[in-house]
């Protein structure tokens, strides 16, 4: 059966840096036969203007077809969302590329929020019964801009749609390393016994951006870092190291498991927040502006492009261990770590005169140890790395202890991974619904974040830098400070 992937959209940013990569790989993988490719714009575009366009991104690898070949495969159409006839218009160039109109359409809606709404209901208005049951929809996030839209929007998408149509995109679902958060938990008896506050001390979850605010600074104004990446991929983040164990590894026990940890989270305390703003400074060697001289930004803005913030999870199991979450534009690197601190091993054993048992412990009585702290680190990027702390004695005659990290670099094992687009298109084409968000994971996300009814001051951090001071003393009032890879 011929199935057509529609992109609304499809001169946009998203599109050109992921989507096309990601269906050039898929069509390298012989993945897209009987697929037709259609792509949705406001320009008018001649078809050379559009193949250069979307083609830029596209990186074919040793031994792989010419990216040529599959961007004949792409077809091009001018509209505007805003204007039923164009719909209609838009449904005719369909039946004349496929006249079957048996297909399966996936439509990818990779257009700005505000886009939304019309796409949604002049596309279903355009289609009959038996059609609208025939088309699945992928939604990229931001879903909505606060508690209210984003529920308004899966209103909109449950009554036009229906929500096993409907695929809430979160690429970082996508991303190996976070995939394996789960399977490191479960397939491995040794985390899930120790995977409580019995024997962790704190969760760190930091995701730091060389990056700007690149061409989104109209989107990334209005919105900030806390909407914009603590609200989706850090609380997606959060929720798979929080989640009780799930009933079996499926789709709703996972999902259900999600939630529930979700609306387990303590509201969100001014005091528990530190926001910034960077200021002009070097990133890479290479000078930056300030981001309210950023093109498109508001001179004044007050918009937060990082945020540090403390969090807990009000379950029995993590009583009293502190969530760390962090994440900012413009740093000195580009990193995502998750970081689980383990408790300190039991004091009087490695302290002078320590006793074990009644006994005095053979490695006490001679000096105090400076212990590190035991950890597992799961890099999620630049490399995927997951990594153990652990301290051990060292071969010199008087007894010394030091941490060391054993580290197991997945991404250099496995080199050529799937593409974290090139893994949503190919569920949704098959129709599975794991890797995508669920109404209630995401209006659950939104509610919290709205728990912070009062901004807190913000801070200025330089370019290059680590962020502001204050996100250091947030985590220093507890004991801990933030890790590092
Ligand atoms: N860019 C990213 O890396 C990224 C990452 C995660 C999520 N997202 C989300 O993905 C969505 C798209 O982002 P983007 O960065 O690709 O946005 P963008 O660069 O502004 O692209 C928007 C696309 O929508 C089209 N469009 C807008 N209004 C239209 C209208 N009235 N009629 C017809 N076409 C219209 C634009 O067509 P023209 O160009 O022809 O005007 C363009 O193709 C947003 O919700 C964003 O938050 C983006």
């Amino acid at each position: 059966m011929t199935r057509v992937i529609l992109i609304f959209g499809g001169t946009g940013d998203l599109s050109r840096r992921k989507l096309y990569p990601a269906l050039y790989q898929l069509h390298a993988r012989d993945k897209l036969k009987d697929t037709v490719i259609l792509a949705c714009g406001r320009r008018k575009l001649a078809r050379e203007e559009f193949e250069s366009l979307a083609g830029e991104f596209i990186k074919p690898r040793a031994n792989q077809p010419p990216a040529a070949a599959f961007l004949k495969r792409v077809h091009y159409h001018s509209m505007d969302f805003n204007h039923q006839d164009d719909f209609r218009s838009l449904y005719g160039r369909l039946v004349e590329l496929v006249p079957s109109q048996r297909e399966m359409v996936l439509g990818y809606l990779a257009v700005p929020p505000a886009e939304l709404e019309p796409v949604v209901r002049n596309a279903m208005r355009t289609l009959n019964r038996s059609q609208r049951a025939r088309l699945r929809l992928l939604v990229e996030k931001p879903i909505g801009t606060d508690y209210a839209s984003a529920r308004r929007l899966n209103s909109l998408l449950d009554r036009f749609v229906g929500e096993h149509n409907v695929y809430r995109i979160d690429h970082f679902l996508a991303k190996e390393a976070v995939e394996n958060l789960l399977v490191l938990r479960f397939a491995n008896r040794l985390f899930e016994r120790i995977w409580s506050r019995e024997s962790i001390s704190c969760v760190q979850i930091s995701f730091s951006e060389q990056i700007g605010v690149e061409n989104r600074a109209g989107f990334y104004d209005r919105t900030g870092a806390l909407a914009d990446f603590v609200q989706s991929h850090l609380l997606q983040v959060l929720s798979l190291i929080a989640m009780e164990p799930p009933s079996c590894m499926e789709e709703d026990p996972i999902k259900n498991a999600k939630a529930r940890a979700l609306k387990r989270l303590a509201p969100l305390r001014a005091q528990d927040v530190v926001m910034g703003q960077y200021g002009m400074g070097k990133v890479d060697g290479k000078d930056v502006p300030a981001y309210a001289h950023e093109p498109g930004v508001n001179p004044a803005s007050r918009t937060e492009t990082f945020v540090a913030l403390r969090t807990h999870v009000r379950t029995p199991r993590w009583k009293g261990v502190p969530f760390f979450l962090m994440t900012g534009k413009r740093l000195g690197k580009s990193e995502g770590l998750v970081t689980i601190s383990f408790r300190p091993p039991i004091a009087c054993l490695f302290t002078p005169g320590g006793k074990e048992h009644g006994h005095t412990h053979k490695y006490s009585g001679r000096k105090a140890f400076d212990l590190g702290t035991s950890q597992l680190q799961i890099q999620v990027q630049p490399e995927e790395v997951f990594r153990l702390r652990f301290n051990l004695k060292t071969p010199e005659e008087a007894l010394s202890v030091k941490p060391f990290s054993m580290d197991y670099c997945y991404s250099c094992d496995y080199l050529y991974q799937r593409l974290p687009y090139e893994k949503v298109f190919e569920d949704a084409l098959a129709g599975d619904h794991t890797r995508f968000s669920r109404r209630d994971e995401v209006e659950l996300a939104w509610k919290w974040v709205e728990t912070l009814k009062q901004k807190p001051q913000l801070h200025h951090y330089m370019a290059g830098s680590s962020g502001p001071a204050a996100a250091d003393e947030l985590l220093s009032k507890d004991g801990f400070c933030w890790q590092k890879a």
